[in-house]
């Protein structure tokens, strides 16, 4: 078993990582400055993983760019760090791109920088769909053209850049590059989830607010795109797949000759946003109002994963349906109305 650093631990992904890690037996530290989560996650991580597992979760508050606060993390026995700190509001970061590029990466810089000081040379990273753009060609494979159309877009391909310059300057480097398609849904339980603040931007978060009466109506963005139904359309991958994805990635590169990994993370299957809303209704039995307004800009008309590079190379791919994303996503909405405020 592993000793794991995990950044942004207490986040939406991170949370639902580090209990699959806990569970299987992996020993973390999460650094987290809780800019965009809540302890609570860290807590109900433990209550999940039972008192056992627990004891192996130690929690540092700090930030990714503080040399100092990646030390204490760091250790000197870290044997891999899964790094999901980060900014990822598209909106935001054509609006704060100096932020983006700060926390994305210099943060992840200083990461990198750490982690040579401390011998470690074992990282699982946070990549994203978005550095794709309005892609050419779908499913996507990973050789499709890198061409962000926004600044977090950028930081996503600047940090995979960083990554590649770096695996090939010295030897013993072991990297995964996970590029997320869409990920949704909450642990079984209902206890981790999603929790946004203010007004979501995604898709999933908003529909199941408005679900549970925190909001009148979904704007559904645009209905004449090139689909089969005229909404967009995505593939959704449930959180707790993405998670049992992170910990066969931390598996291969332990176990494996060094190497340089990039590989989409998603089901390979699309839902329309008409097809969510319907699967919501029925998986909450509530109804969830919409309408449908202009095309958002920026947005492409389907984006779907071709899956079959982690399938083979993690022996990994996703088990849980729409259905299930939808059922587990109302446990915990329904259950926490306000998030981990409630
Ligand atoms: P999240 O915001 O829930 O989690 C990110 C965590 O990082 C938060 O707990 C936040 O407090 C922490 N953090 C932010 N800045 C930090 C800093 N400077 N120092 C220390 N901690 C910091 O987001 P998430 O959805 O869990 O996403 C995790 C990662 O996955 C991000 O890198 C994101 O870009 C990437 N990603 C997310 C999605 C998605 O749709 N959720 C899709 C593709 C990629
Ligand atoms: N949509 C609506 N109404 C909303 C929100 C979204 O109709 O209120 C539609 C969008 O137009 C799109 C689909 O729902 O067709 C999904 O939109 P999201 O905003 O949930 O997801 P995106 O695919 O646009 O982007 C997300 C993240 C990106 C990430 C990308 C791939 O926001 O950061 O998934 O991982 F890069």
């Amino acid at each position: 078993m592993a000793q794991l650093l995990i950044t942004g631990g207490a986040g939406f992904i991170g949370s639902h990582t580090a209990l699959v890690l806990l569970e299987a037996g992996h020993s973390l530290v999460v650094l987290d400055n809780f800019q965009n989560s809540s302890p609570e996650s860290l807590r109900r991580v433990q209550e999940l993983a039972g008192p056992e597992a627990a004891a192996k979760l130690r929690v540092v508050e700090g930030d990714i760019r503080s040399a100092a606060d990646l030390e204490e993390a760091l250790g000197s026995s870290t044997d891999a760090v899964v790094h999901f700190a980060g900014l990822k509001a598209v909106g935001e970061s054509v609006a704060k791109p100096l932020a983006y590029w700060d926390v994305n990466v210099c943060g992840s810089r200083q990461l990198l920088a750490a982690m040579q000081r401390a011998g470690c040379r074992t990282l699982v990273f946070s990549s994203s769909a978005t550095l794709y753009g309005i892609p050419d060609v779908v499913p996507i494979p990973e050789s499709a053209p890198v061409q962000p159309i926004n600044p977090y877009g950028h930081s996503k391909a600047a940090v995979e850049r960083m990554l590649s310059d770096l695996a090939a300057s010295e030897p013993g480097w072991r990297i995964a590059c996970l590029r997320y398609f869409n990920p949704v849904g909450a642990h079984p339980s209902g206890r981790l989830g999603e929790d946004p603040n203010g007004i979501p931007n995604n898709l999933f978060p908003f529909v199941s607010q408005v679900a549970v009466g925190r909001r009148n109506r979904l704007s559904v963005f645009g209905g004449d795109w090139p689909t089969p139904d005229g909404s967009g359309v995505r593939d959704y991958i449930h959180v707790m797949d993405l998670a049992e994805g992170h910990r066969a990635a931390v598996d291969v590169l332990l176990a494996e000759d060094p190497q340089l990994l990039t590989l989409n993370l998603g089901s390979g299957q699309g839902h329309s946003v008409l097809e969510v809303v319907a699967a919501f209704e029925a998986a909450s039995g509530q109804a969830v109002p919409y309408e449908v307004v202009a095309r958002r800009p920026g947005d492409a008309a389907t984006t779907v994963a071709d899956p079959s590079l982690a399938a083979e190379l993690l022996r990994w791919r996703t088990q849980r349906g729409l259905s299930q994303m939808c059922r587990d996503g109302w446990a915990w909405q329904s259950a926490n109305p306000q998030g981990y405020a409630s």
